[in-house]
């Protein structure tokens, strides 16, 4: 939640300026303070009192507007925000701040102030796909100013292409993220394995489990909210794509062997949040299993490689992390899985217990480390546990 939260919104000449009210009532929401600054061409799309009126401040729309509660300056509010997100942004403001130009209230303010910059980009796909926009783009991500890429679709132009403003509740996950993490993923790759693995029999079936991918899905997107690149490898899911992380979908255990290993190298850290089948049927047929053809069917299963273990004999001084799912000595089956899969942390799960594990938002931990230090922890999200366990990881030396 934004709560106490200062956010200044600066809203461009794009025809996505409209978005940027759902994007301040959104905000307001969670609870922040927001204050909108526009340029003159944003208030050719859409009036500056709809954006007064659903921030509850007078929107700025010159370097003279002096009537608020907050004193407007642009020094004062350079100081004032906690934040400035540019929503929707236009490769005009984006090239003028990465030049430095303070010709309006809000590149003034931009250039004065101290707080996290986020942008989020909307224009025609050949101004993104230009040289000179991506010249500006590079330079400003260089010195620390962030960017919500835009997504592919139709364009106001009516062309189709990249440009489109991202989605709003993108945005705003973004900048609530921004104004909760600490940025202490920075330099590090992280390749997280999530959801379940699929093990065919015939053409139309298949051995699985329950694993939703939720647990995954959640350490991939607060790992790269905290700074890391994420390489998210996962089993089948209904979630929702996470934007900005490179996703790899696989289907079985030798799929999702053979994409980790091909990732390995290139990984920092390596979380095993995939409820891997442990077997597989050991003859596949061709087309489906008619039931004519038989009274019953006995399926002779083989058993998969074990990744995990595979990743710790390879491991040399990368982090490992394991999950285990357990229904009886959760200690004392996890700690046996921490040593033989050579792990550096391991996040026990109780699933027979109700309300967590398999499918479920909410999870229960214990986690082990290494040295055998053991953290029972409370029922809790399982965004809330992904940062417990990326913050263990940090303390892992
Ligand atoms: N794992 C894996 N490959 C497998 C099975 C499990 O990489 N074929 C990983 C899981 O991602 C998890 C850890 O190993 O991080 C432990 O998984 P779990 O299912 O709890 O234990 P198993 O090792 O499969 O042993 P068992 O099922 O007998 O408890």
């Amino acid at each position: 939640m934004l709560k106490g939260k200062k956010i200044l919104l600066g809203v461009t000449g794009s025809i996505a300026a409209y978005k940027a009210a759902e994007i301040l009532s959104l905000l307001k929401k969670k609870g922040a303070d927001v204050l909108v600054i526009m340029t003159e061409s944003a208030t050719k799309f859409v009036q500056p009192l709809t954006f007064s009126t659903l921030s509850e401040h007078s929107t700025v729309d010159n370097l003279f507007s002096l009537n608020d509660k907050i004193k407007i300056t642009h020094v004062s509010l350079a100081q004032w925000a906690d934040l400035i997100l540019i929503a929707p942004a236009t490769a005009n403001i984006i090239a003028k701040i990465a030049q430095g130009i303070a010709d309006d209230m809000l590149t003034t303010t931009v250039l004065a102030s101290k707080a996290r910059v986020v942008f989020a980009p909307a224009m025609n796909k050949n101004m993104i796909a230009n040289p000179i926009y991506q010249e500006n783009v590079k330079k400003l991500s260089a010195l620390g100013y962030e960017f919500i890429d835009s997504e592919y679709g139709p364009l106001a132009c009516g062309e189709i292409g990249e440009g489109r403003l991202a989605d709003i509740r993108d945005i705003v996950d973004k900048v609530e993220y921004a104004l909760t993490f600490k940025k202490d993923y920075l330099n590090k790759t992280v390749l997280i394995t999530a959801s379940c693995t699929r093990e065919p029999l015939d053409k139309v079936r298949f051995i699985s489990n329950y694993s939703s991918g939720k647990m995954g899905f959640a350490l991939a997107k607060i790992a790269q909210a905290r700074g890391a690149r994420v390489i998210l490898i996962t089993g089948p899911n209904c979630l929702a794509a996470l934007k900005g992380i490179k996703t790899v979908l696989i289907e079985s255990a030798e799929e999702m062997k053979k994409e980790v290993f091909k990732y390995f190298s290139e990984a920092d850290i390596i979380i095993s949040a995939a409820a891997v089948a442990d077997f597989r049927p050991k003859k596949v047929f061709s087309g489906k299993i008619k039931k004519e053809e038989a009274e019953k069917l006995v399926i002779e299963l083989e058993r998969t490689s074990d990744i995990l273990y595979a990743l710790g004999k390879r491991k040399k001084n990368k982090i490992l992390v394991g999950f285990a799912a357990e229904t009886e000595n959760l200690v004392g089956n996890a700690l046996k899985k921490l040593e033989e899969k050579e792990l550096d942390l391991i996040v026990a799960n109780d699933i027979s217990a109700k309300g967590t594990g398999f499918g479920s938002d909410d999870n229960k931990a214990t986690l082990i480390n290494s040295k055998g230090v053991v953290q029972e922890l409370t029922l809790m999200p399982k965004s809330d546990l992904a940062e417990k366990i990326l913050d263990e990881i940090l303390k892992i030396k």
